[in-house]
């Protein structure tokens, strides 16, 4: 499928984004693995979500919906998932994997897990050694370091567990795991990541202790169904945020959408560039900060320097950040951000493809990107390589670059956002 974008009047509206991708997963994992029921509402619109729910189907867990946006869960407790009939197909979903080998290795049974052509190709060493040090025996592809993967998991012995990256997926499978371990298990990351699954957990009745960049994990817990509504997702929304700080005369509302700190960079770095936003009707929402968000267009936006702790929390946003960066006044450099070339694509190359087919002057570096913004930019051919951001990032670009720009393979947006070629086009179009 293409999508066709051209040089766009400014975005107006009053919206709502879908429900977030990161807590949906864990929602319906943590609710699988609660007794009693859990009802979640607002539930992620996007296919990887889709494909968290069918495995904990194929693992004997019983789940209606979405219906309108509403799943329920009729949770078995820690020992309730059974050996499933046959392979697990988690399609492109990182976070499905990644978290659900932490639960199969707490299972006394045997279970096959694997994904898309992109997602067989992804690290999966940083979650299978740690599980395997804790008592799981898995086999795999390349020494055990790529899906299809093989899991016979049990008894788990608590570990302490230092990650060399700051990897929510990594600290969310260690976390589940070290809810079959007896006595306690940590794990410690360079930077603090998302902590969607801590905040959860202990919502959901788990014992957990935070210090520093250290959560601590106390085994076998007993988890109690519940209600969950989940915040609108601001990696989605980090689309229309650049869009609306881009195009001349924008002013754009997003309601209800997570503002997490440890997800929202790109809100902090859009504001170092110049844009204006402001957050009103700050609130929680099951452990989980909310906020109403205005952008108003306030003109070119300036190159910043991002590294260090601000990368895991803006790290899916890169690419959209990068398309902002082209038309900043001055240079912008990402760094510490090698991780981007073990997401959906290599993201340091696919965006600076994608920048260089717009006209922008961008260089790769190993662990990120220099961007040299141009007042003006080109309309371009852009190939989404399967990668939902970089389609989304090039329908952006595709905006406030002079002419047509034609995302290809643009389907694969539906993994995160379906409906966002639409939503894009009328919020122009008003
Ligand atoms: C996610 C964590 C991040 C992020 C991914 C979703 C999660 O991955 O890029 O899209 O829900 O835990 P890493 O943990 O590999 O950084």
């Amino acid at each position: 499928m293409q999508l066709y974008i051209e040089q766009g009047s400014s975005l107006q509206g009053d919206i709502n984004v879908p429900g977030d991708k990161s807590i949906s997963h864990r929602a319906v994992i943590i609710g699988a693995l609660a007794t009693g029921e859990t009802v979640i509402e607002n539930f992620s619109t996007g296919r990887d979500c889709l494909s968290t729910i069918n495995c904990y189907k194929r693992l004997g867990i019983e789940i209606s919906g979405p219906h309108e946006g509403v799943v329920r869960i009729s949770g078995r407790g820690l020992e309730g998932l059974r050996e499933p009939e046959d392979i697990l197909d988690v399609g492109n979903s990182g976070t499905t994997m990644r978290l659900s080998l932490g639960v199969l290795a707490g299972q006394p049974f045997f279970s096959v897990i694997t994904g898309d052509q992109s997602l067989r190709s992804r690290p999966m060493k940083r979650v299978t050694e740690p599980l395997k040090k804790m008592g799981a025996v898995i086999l795999g592809k390349k020494g055990g370091g790529c899906a299809p993967l093989a899991i016979h998991g049990g008894s788990l012995k608590a570990t302490a567990n230092i990650s060399p990256v700051a990897s929510a997926q990594v600290k969310s499978a260690i976390l589940l795991a070290g809810l079959f371990a007896d006595g306690q298990t940590s794990i410690t990351e360079p930077y603090r990541s998302r902590d969607h699954t801590e905040l959860m957990l202990d919502s959901f009745g788990a014992f957990l202790n935070v210090e520093g960049n250290t959560v601590c994990i106390t085994g076998h817990p007993v988890l109690k169904g519940k209600k969950i509504s989940v915040a609108g997702d601001i990696s989605s929304a980090a689309f229309l945020l650049a869009a609306a700080a881009l195009v001349p005369g924008s002013d754009l509302t997003i309601r209800g959408l997570g503002v997490n700190p440890t997800r929202s960079g790109i809100i902090d770095a859009l504001e170092m560039m110049g844009a204006d936003i402001r957050r009103f009707n700050l609130r929680q929402n099951g452990g989980e900060p909310v906020a109403d968000i205005r952008v108003r267009y306030a003109g070119r936006l300036r190159g910043i320097d991002v590294g260090g702790e601000i990368i895991p929390r803006l790290i899916d946003e890169i690419p959209v950040l990068a398309v902002a960066a082209a038309t900043a006044e001055g240079k912008t450099v990402i760094h510490d951000a090698a991780e981007l070339k073990v997401k959906e694509s290599n993201r340091i190359t696919a965006v600076a493809r994608l920048l260089t087919a717009l006209g922008a002057d961008v260089t790769e570096l190993g662990d990120g990107l220099m961007i040299k913004g141009r007042p003006v930019l080109k309309g371009c051919f852009c190939d989404s390589q399967g990668d939902h951001r970089i389609a989304m990032a090039g329908a952006v670009a595709g905006l406030v670059a002079r002419g047509k720009t034609m995302v290809h393979g643009a389907e694969c947006i539906d993994i995160s956002f379906p409906g966002f070629g639409g939503l894009l086009r009328s919020l122009a179009s008003k």
